[in-house]
């Protein structure tokens, strides 16, 4: 098991290049399900939920060839089975992805229920629901969801919660069964447009992607495609906030301005100077300490959940109180009790944070207990004083490309060592 160790005092100051966005490559590499011919993915990132998905379509007999730019051309001709192993959808929630899009070409799917996970409690009713509705055999058995359907049929779908894969499923779903599928109160993130793109390009017929009605007219078959991914918002405002709190200068570079209007806006608001391009945003801090800021994070275009615990940190060592509001997850606080350990100041009522800005934090030991709360701890180390150490970086890896690397660019005092306490 790996650890990082952040040594913090470095303004960062540099150039870095975004990924494609992990929660629009794992939908589309699902997606390819659909197609009779190979569909090609560019700009994907390299992850290991990107390697999770790739082990679960290759389980299924499916070819993945991948080139030396990390371009991946799926190929589902060859596939075997319609199975998805809870040994491997324990590791990666987002496995119920193949689930719409194995039920709708193949009739048929055996996908492992996902467990819980850090931040919630995760349920996948709404998916079930919407599957459904659109005339699905659907039961629940050993911990597997056993799916058939003769071909599902358009129905229109009212989502109870704005469910960003629910969405995505019930989309790809519907691009293949008979009649009209129309979603409402449908999730509106750039990463479920990308997806929209992708399906469209391979010949589905999907109007209103990015909106919250989105409507698909299905078709007989989807063919081959190829498709570039869409910038990662998460991780470019990831790297903006680390900028932020160091009191730097973070340029992003292969983004898109457009993504992140609310998390620029917010970053204003807390001092920082932002200047955009076509494809790129730089922040300057100028080397002021960030002001606090209210967070309250809602579905898009709103303030991001997956952004809260970054920006409980430039709270924490902020000029001024703050309060941060989590209203997607019942339980995406698990980062507090570790910055607790560095010296911040939050209590915790219900889903609100109340931060009280201090002047600095010390470094200490910390665990990584979910893919965000571990950025979290990463950013709270560039402006600790002294060493923090990360443990179970794992979480870290599967959304974050060479996070270490990316961070030494920026001037970070960062590095990947073994953590020999590890059990
Ligand atoms: C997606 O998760 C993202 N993952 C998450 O990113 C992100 O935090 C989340 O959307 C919200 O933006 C991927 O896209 C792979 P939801 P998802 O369904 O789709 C409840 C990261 O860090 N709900 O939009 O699983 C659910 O419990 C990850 O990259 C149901 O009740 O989230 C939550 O309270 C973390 N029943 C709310 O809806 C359902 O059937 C929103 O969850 C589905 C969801």
């Amino acid at each position: 098991m790996d650890k990082l160790i952040v040594t913090g005092g470095n303004r960062l100051d540099g150039e870095i290049r975004i990924s494609g966005a992990k929660n629009a490559a794992l939908p589309i590499l699902a997606a390819t399900l659909l197609a009779q011919e190979p569909v090609t993915i560019c700009n994907v990132p390299h992850l290991h939920d990107v390697t999770t998905t790739m082990e679960l379509l290759g389980r299924m007999g499916i070819s993945l060839v991948v080139d030396e730019r990390l371009n991946i051309e799926v190929d589902t001709s060859t596939i075997k089975n319609f199975y998805a192993p809870y040994e491997l959808v324990k590791t990666m929630r987002a496995s119920i992805l193949v689930l719409g899009p194995l039920l709708s070409r193949f009739g048929e799917a055996h996908v492992s229920m996902p467990g819980g996970c850090a931040i919630g409690q995760r349920p996948v009713n709404i998916h079930l629901d919407g599957l459904k509705a659109m005339g699905a055999d659907i039961r629940v058995e050993n911990g597997y969801i056993i799916a058939r359907a003769e071909r599902l049929k358009g129905a229109k779908i009212f989502l109870e919660i704005v469910s960003v894969t629910a969405t995505e499923n019930l989309m790809m779903a519907a691009t293949l069964a008979r009649g009209t599928t129309v979603i409402e109160n449908a999730a509106r993130e750039p990463e479920v447009e990308d997806v929209a793109k992708c399906l469209i390009a391979m010949g589905a017929k999907i109007t209103g992607a990015g909106s919250s009605t989105i409507t698909i007219e299905g078709v007989e078959k989807l063919g081959g495609a190829v498709h570039r991914i869409v910038p990662d918002r998460i991780e470019t405002a990831t790297y903006l906030v680390a900028g932020a709190v160091t009191g730097g200068r973070v340029k992003a570079r292969d983004t898109d301005p457009k993504l992140l209007e609310v998390v620029l806006q917010k970053l204003e608001e807390a001092g920082a100077e932002i200047s955009t391009g076509e494809d790129w945003i730089e922040l300057d801090m100028g080397g002021r300490r960030p002001k606090a800021v209210n967070i309250h994070t809602a579905p898009y275009p709103a303030m991001p959940t997956d952004m809260q615990a970054q920006f409980m940190v430039l709270n924490a060592v902020a000029d001024g109180a703050s309060r941060v509001v989590e209203s997607v997850f019942e339980n995406r606080f698990m980062h507090v009790q570790e910055l607790l350990r560095l010296g911040s100041e939050i209590e915790l009522e219900g889903n609100t944070a109340l931060i009280n800005g201090v002047p600095g934090l010390q470094g200490a030991p910390v665990m990584a207990t979910d893919l965000r709360a571990s950025a979290c701890l990463v950013l709270a180390g560039l402006v600790a004083r002294g060493e923090t150490h990360i443990s179970r970086i794992y979480h870290i890896d599967r959304g974050y490309e060479c996070i270490e690397e990316k961070l030494q660019l920026l001037g970070a005092n960062i590095k990947r060592v073994l953590d020999r306490s590890a059990v």
